[in-house]
């Protein structure tokens, strides 16, 4: 797609005017990283990094949240752009200077990334309002990591008055400073369980007398796996993945009960629905028949994140336009990650976007890091989307 517009030196004037306020910032996050809705300390830190520009504040929204609001010269439409402010519960091991200073805690999705690359597009679009035919929302959301902080920004009215809405997410594995997203789905619905195993206790050298909850979980694990694979449609993206078991207190006896915790991911809504029905009657089925019991405890989590066709196009054209033609990728599969994103998505049309950091650790890693080059370009990247998606 054609932008309207040229961005020819944006991403230079970003990183020479905000490239190192930008990376400043974003290791004073990494350093003191907070969990779900205590962004307390991030927000602090946000706020001051914001002081002085020409923007509207409004600070506890979704707890610890902040909704930034810079009115362009036209009456035009609104845009937003969103970052995520939160860390995960993962001990960093990296050797960064300024590597987390909190046993267990540590900016493992970039979200210290995403937050300062926000603020570097505020401070870039504060200088350029006569280029603005409406209004920017700068949307600092609290608690992507499970918390579904989205979910509560979205309730709490943030989109109500909003006409588009973009973010970035920093993606390893994809190209260092290629861009890419997709129309529809490019993220997962991302769902959780968890499920008591009940058998009876006993000796360890006296099963007979007993029903063993170990071995009943199982056959369980094992047998939940024949629902991606003999009962979704095997063109149909689906995976249930069990990540939790625990049971046991001593070698020598028979638990009475295991626990089990997973998650399961989905992109369509029929195949989402049916999933607890199928997965509590054959845990309860597989566990009836060695002489026990299984109770699940389900919880539908973030839905899938649908990009809009035209805002996707939108951005694809911007980062094209940004970085050069080859530097802008279409996806063609999403990825089964989840992201609360999806839940603005759901209110506004509007498109997530990957921005690659190269063959770096994953997220969610212990070692996860990146370059910090890429904080600039995603802060211009950001910006030729509120002017594009203002122009005129
Ligand atoms: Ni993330």
């Amino acid at each position: 797609m054609d932008v309207a517009q040229s961005f020819s030196g944006l991403v230079e004037e970003v990183r020479d005017g905000f490239g190192e306020d930008i990376v400043a910032l974003r290791r004073e996050i990494h350093k003191e990283p907070e969990l779900g809705f205590d962004t307390i300390k991030t927000a602090e830190k946000v706020l001051a990094a914001l002081e002085g520009l020409p923007l509207e504040i409004q600070t506890g929204v979704a707890e610890n949240g902040i909704v930034a609001t810079l009115k362009g010269e036209g009456d035009g439409p609104t845009v937003a752009l969103r970052a995520d402010m939160d860390a995960l519960p993962i001990h960093e091991e990296t050797d960064l200077p300024f590597a987390s200073g909190t046993d267990g805690k540590m900016h493992a999705c970039g979200h210290d990334g995403h937050t300062s690359m926000l603020v570097g597009a505020a401070k870039a679009l504060s200088g350029m309002r006569d280029r603005l035919n409406g209004t920017v929302k700068f949307v600092f959301q609290p608690a992507e990591e499970g918390g579904g902080g989205g979910r509560v920004m979205v309730e709490e009215g943030v989109v109500n008055d909003v006409d588009s809405i973009f973010a970035l997410h920093l993606w390893p594995g994809l190209p260092f400073g290629v861009a890419a997203t997709k129309g529809g789905p490019i993220m997962a619905a991302a769902d959780a369980f968890e499920m008591t195993v009940r058998g009876s206790g006993g000796h360890g050298a006296m099963p007979h007398l007993a029903a063993d909850a170990i071995v009943i979980a199982a056959q369980v694990v094992t047998a939940l796996q024949t629902i991606v694979s003999r009962e979704v449609n095997p063109v149909e993206p689906a995976v249930l993945t069990v990540g939790e078991i625990g049971a046991g207190s001593a070698f020598n006896i028979i638990p009475e009960t295991a626990h089990l915790g997973g998650t399961v991911r989905t992109l369509d809504a029929a195949l989402r629905n049916r999933m607890p029905e199928r997965i509590e009657e054959l845990a309860k089925g597989v566990a009836k028949g060695m002489r026990g019991d299984a109770e699940l405890d389900y919880k539908f989590s973030y839905p899938v994140t649908i990009n809009d066709a035209g805002a996707a196009k939108l951005a694809l054209g911007v980062a094209g336009e940004l970085f050069g033609k080859e530097s802008a990728e279409e996806l063609v599969h999403p990825s089964m990650g989840g992201e609360d994103f999806s839940f603005f998505l759901e209110k506004v049309p509007g498109a997530f976007v990957w921005l690659g950091v190269g063959d770096v650790s994953g997220l969610h890693t212990p070692q996860f890091a990146f370059d910090e080059e890429i904080l600039s370009q995603g802060a211009a990247l950001l910006t030729a989307l509120a002017l594009e998606s203002l122009s005129g």
